[in-house]
């Protein structure tokens, strides 16, 4: 099946692109509003950007047309600050559950239980129950298309990284006890599969 993106109706371009690119990692984001509200949220378009500069991206879409963004987005515009928390197996009722809309005010650590602890470099708490957590300044945000659909780019810079001390060693982390869990499409959910070596040229 050979297709032209431009003849799709939203929707089948969506189901695509979210039906090929798996498995995505998921960020569960931390930000913390103007008012002092704390929210959370889980985004599967992320990966890492590059080292040097230490620099992560993810990409909340955008649900209508216009001015109408997501709180994290606001939050982040308004405080330029945020921490990546790894998702992890025991994290997935906690991420699923923050996915949810809800009002401005509501403080999502209370809503899905999960204890803030405080960053060292920003204001913004991490998720204590995350083993790996990454305090980020944003470094730049781009914007794509205006409707629904289309993204506000988060680029952040790591300003300092927490890593479970059981699963690093000489900075090298151990996947099967990290236990990330990624998103496919729809209601899906994946865990680390099985893992193969092939030696690099
Ligand atoms: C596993 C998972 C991954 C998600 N990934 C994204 C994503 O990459 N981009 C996005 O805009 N929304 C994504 N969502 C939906 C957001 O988490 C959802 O819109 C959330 O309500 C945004 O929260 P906020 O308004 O508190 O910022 C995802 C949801 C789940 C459950």
């Amino acid at each position: 099946m050979h297709i032209n993106p431009e003849e799709l109706e939203a929707q089948q371009r969506y189901k695509l692109l979210i039906g090929t690119i798996i498995p995505r990692p998921i960020a569960f984001v931390s930000t913390i509003g103007k008012n002092g509200v704390r929210n959370l949220a889980p985004f599967s378009y992320f990966n890492a950007v590059c080292f040097n500069p230490m620099i992560v991206a993810f990409f909340p879409l955008r649900y209508k047309k216009g001015d109408e963004i997501k709180d994290t987005v606001r939050n982040i515009r308004e405080t330029g600050e945020f921490v990546v928390n790894v998702s992890t197996e025991d994290l997935a009722e906690a991420v699923n559950k923050a996915s949810g809309l809800y009002e401005y005010e509501k403080d999502e650590f209370e809503l899905t239980g999960l204890t803030p602890t405080p960053s060292k470099m920003i204001e913004p708490p991490g998720v204590l129950e995350s083993p790996v957590r990454m305090e980020c300044k944003l470094e730049k945000m781009i914007s794509f298309g205006d409707d629904a659909g289309g993204a506000d780019a988060v680029f952040g810079r790591i300003v300092h990284l927490f890593v479970d001390d059981n699963l690093i060693d000489n900075y090298r982390i151990d996947e099967r006890k990290l236990k990330p869990i990624a998103r496919l499409a729809g209601n899906k959910f994946s865990k680390l599969g099985e893992i193969f070596d092939i030696e690099r040229p």
